[in-house]
This record gives C-alpha cells, sequence and structure tokens, in this order.
C-alpha cells in the first residue's frame, strides 16, 4: 500500500476500520474493490450507512456527501417515497421479479417515451454500461457499419468498444487527439475501427466526419463530458445535422446527465434531440438500472414479434434476422418501482430549480472561498453536477481537468475529507434534493477550513 504519510496523515489516523476492512478485502478482491473507480490512495473509506445528504464510515467519521454513488442518488440516501414503493411493489406482487413482462416496466417506458424528445421506444438494462452497448449495437445493426465515432475523454462504461481516448491525453501535430487503448487486453480491432473526435471543437471534427462518414455507423457522446463540462450548443447543433444528413444514427449517453439535467436530459435542457439514448444511475433511484430509448425504427430491430430470434422456440427464425437483446433481470421490478418513485418526486414543481440553485450558491461560496484565501480555483458544470478546477497559475481556464495542479486538488481534496466533505479524490460534486440550503451553508463553512489547511 503506497502511503504518501504529508498527504493522508490525518486521514490515516481517523479511518483505521476502513483500512482493516480495505486489507481484509484485499485479499479476496482484486486492489479490495468492486469497481475500479472505488479505488484511491492509500485506501478507499469504507461506508458504513447513509441517510439524506449524509454517510457514516466504519470508524464512525459522518460526511456529507457529494458523490451520491456518482451522482446516482438524486433524491439523497434512503429516501422514504423509494422505501415505500419498494415494499409496496414487494407486496403487490408478492415477489420481488416474476421474470416475465409486468406493469411497472410499461409505463416506466411510458413515462420515459412522454418526458425524452428523442425516445419512442424503450428497453431496459441493469446499468448504463449494457445501456451504451445495447444503444451501439442498435445503431451499428440499423446502419449495417461497424465502425463509430466517439469523443476524447468520454466515458461510456467499461467495455472494449469504448475503452478508447477515454483518457483525454494527447494529440497530433494537427491537433487531432489520438486514439488510445484505456484498458489491458483491448484488440486492435477497437482502436482501427474507432473515430476519435474533439468535443466542442466543430472544425476539427468536422474534418474528422467528413474523412470517415461512409464507414461510420454511430457517433456516441457524452452531451456534457464526465458530466461537468457543459457542450457549445452550436456543437451539439452541428453534430446533429451532420449525422442526420449522413443517415448516421447519434447517441446521446445521457447515464449521468439524464434526470440530472432536468426530467428530459440534455436533450431537453440543449433542445438537440438524438435517434437514441442511453440512460442509467438517476433512473433507478439507488438501484441498478440502464435503459436505451429512440426512434421506432431503429428500436423495432430487436423485436421478436416479427421474426423470431435465437431464443424464440417453435419458430422459424434465422439468429441474424433480429438484433438480440436479452436479461434476466432486465425491467426488474423493484427497480422500476424505485426509479418511478423517484421521477414522482422530481416532477414536483420547484424541485430542480432548489438543486440547481444550491449547486449555483456552493459553486459561488467555494469560489469566494478560494479567492478570499489566495487559492487558484473555479468550478465548472451545468445543473447539478459540478467540479472544482486548480489551474497550475491564476486566471488560466482549461476544459482539461487534467491540466489543473492535480497536487494541490488533491490536498484539498483530502484535506476535505478531513473536515467531513465526502467526495472521492478529484472526482466531480454531485447534489440532491437532501442538499438544502442549510447543509449547504454547513458544506461551505468546512470547504473553508479545508482550504485553510492547503493555505
Ligand atoms: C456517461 C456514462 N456512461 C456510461 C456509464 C456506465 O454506467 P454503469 O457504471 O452503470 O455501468 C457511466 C458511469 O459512470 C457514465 O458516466
Amino acid at each position: 500500500m503506497k502511503v504518501k504519510a504529508d498527504l493522508h496523515h490525518r486521514f490515516i489516523e481517523k479511518t483505521a476500520a476502513s483500512r482493516q476492512w480495505f486489507e481484509r478485502a484485499q485479499k479476496v478482491i482484486p486492489g479490495g474493490v468492486t469497481a475500479n473507480i472505488k479505488y484511491f490512495d492509500p485506501y478507499p473509506l469504507v461506508m458504513a450507512s447513509g441517510s439524506g445528504a449524509r454517510l457514516i464510515d466504519t470508524d464512525g467519521n459522518r460526511y456529507i456527501d457529494y458523490n451520491l454513488c456518482y451522482g446516482a442518488l438524486m433524491l439523497g440516501h434512503g429516501h422514504p417515497v423509494i422505501q415505500k414503493a419498494v415494499n409496496e411493489q414487494w407486496d403487490q406482487m408478492g415477489t420481488t421479479v416474476t421474470g416475465t413482462p409486468h406493469y411497472l416496466e410499461v409505463e416506466m417506458a411510458e413515462k420515459l417515451v412522454s418526458l425524452y424528445p428523442g425516445m419512442d421506444q424503450v428497453r431496459f438494462t441493469n446499468s448504463g454500461l449494457e445501456a451504451t452497448m445495447f444503444a451501439l449495437r442498435l445503431a451499428t445493426a440499423w446502419r449495417g457499419r461497424n465502425t463509430i465515432a466517439k469523443c476524447s475523454g468520454h466515458y461510456h462504461g467499461g467495455y472494449d468498444q469504448v475503452l478508447v481516448s477515454v483518457q483525454q491525453g494527447e494529440v497530433d501535430e494537427n491537433g487531432f487527439p489520438a486514439v488510445t487503448a484505456d484498458s489491458k487486453g483491448l484488440s486492435a480491432y477497437w482502436r482501427e475501427n474507432t473515430v476519435v473526435l474533439p468535443f466542442n471543437d466543430w472544425e476539427r471534427t468536422e474534418a474528422l466526419l467528413i474523412r470517415n462518414h461512409e464507414r461510420l455507423g454511430a457517433v456516441i457522446l457524452e452531451p456534457v463530458q464526465s458530466g461537468f463540462l457543459p457542450p457549445e450548443r452550436d456543437y451539439l447543433l452541428r453534430l446533429r445535422e451532420f449525422t442526420t444528413l449522413y443517415g448516421i444514427p447519434l447517441i446521446f449517453d445521457e447515464v449521468k446527465t439524464g434526470f440530472r439535467l432536468g426530467l428530459s436530459g440534455a436533450q431537453g435542457r440543449y433542445g438537440v434531440i438524438p435517434d437514441l439514448t442511453a440512460l442509467g444511475k438517476v433512473l433507478g433511484g439507488g438501484f441498478p438500472v440502464g435503459a436505451v430509448g429512440g426512434r421506432q425504427e431503429i428500436m423495432e430491430i430487436c423485436s421478436p414479434t416479427e421474426k423470431g430470434d435465437i431464443l424464440t422456440l417453435g419458430r422459424s427464425g434465422h439468429g441474424e434476422d433480429v438484433l438480440f437483446h436479452s436479461g434476466t433481470y432486465n425491467g426488474h421490478p423493484s427497480v422500476m418501482a424505485a426509479g418511478m418513485a423517484t421521477i414522482r418526486v422530481l416532477e414536483e414543481p420547484g424541485v430542480y430549480e432548489r438543486v440547481e440553485q444550491e449547486a449555483f450558491f456552493l459553486r459561488q461560496g467555494m469560489e469566494e472561498i478560494l479567492d478570499r484565501h489566495g487559492v487558484p480555483g473555479y468550478t465548472m458544470g451545468d445543473g447539478t453536477i459540478f467540479n472544482l478546477v486548480m489551474p497550475t497559475d491564476k486566471g488560466y481556464r482549461s476544459t482539461n481537468l487534467l491540466q489543473g495542479d492535480k497536487t494541490l486538488r488533491q490536498r484539498l481534496d483530502f484535506a476535505l475529507l478531513e473536515e467531513g466533505i465526502y467526495l472521492k479524490p478529484m472526482s466531480r460534486f454531485s447534489l440532491s434534493t437532501a442538499h438544502t440550503h442549510e447543509v449547504v451553508k454547513e458544506t461551505l463553512t468546512l470547504f473553508e477550513e479545508g482550504v485553510k489547511k492547503i493555505k
């Protein structure tokens, strides 16, 4: 275990139980974590419980949570309406899952179609990863081409096809992003069949699209990079125009932005309608979920009603007649119930305005505190998610967090953990309906103590 004593000194003092759990976990779980994103040096905090905006770790330390399970918990921890909805689903059905179609998935699909302008039909999955993977399969199968275009720095889940140029790094001598592998074990096929676009740089994006449009089966992007780098609306509009002109399905990965930038996600916020949309995170109300919605013409290619697929017994079907999509737990009733309860709360008038106001208040307050203490830093984001960039020299603004002063940011993040603000170091801040004005004011007091420590 790497322990940088200076940086982590108090953290280690306060978190002996987390450390013990981590040491135990490491023996039976690679790296002690079940998802690599949950790891940080010297070891991740092991949480014991959560309520509203707060988490308590196994040492009894209390935190105001700004990670919120990577943005998934839009209503905070343990919201009573979600608990009630899940209990009611169990009471009504007498089981967690029937393994058949059921009313909750129909109601949820109808709800999504009514909220998301880009959705005529919907299928459910168990994660955001599965949703983007299925969206890409639908798009490329419908278009009959395998090459995809994605943006440098955009994350769509942990599988081979999209683990290309997730780390925003090198560009060539003409400023075009490099096509790089982001995982061990990635076949060269994926790099060879991926066109990497520079987000928000239409000139270079257009040049790459013109050069490659004949082989493209899909263009996929996070409308807001990493959830906090907003798009230039013109970039989205031009991308939409180009892909429409050449008949290439445009996929918005709204796993982060769905139900975060309002009820209709980024497509509602920026008024640009994709052919396919991937959702996840908030949609599950704290349970594992994903969904793909889109134009009927594309979605219908996975329907087994006209032509049999490999699992349709007794029908004359050929494996290649249908785009195969299945999953034991797809549309799980408890998940649908939790998601519907979440949406009902979010539909109440003024909810988004309130959370966005608190996010704005927090951002303003943090910037004012940093300025007052002479520590360079600014926030970046839209809606209920933002991040803090600490530039190496004052006045410099970059859209690439990696170009900031990572050491300073890390020192601040550990100081914040010590003060009781939970954030995975270097990660973004997400707010929820549980982050009331009182909670945000308390956060600013703790934030100032953290800033004083790193001055
Ligand atoms: C934009 C985006 N797409 C896809 C995913 C993958 O979702 P999951 O972690 O549920 O598989 C994530 C997860 O953070 C994401 O942020």
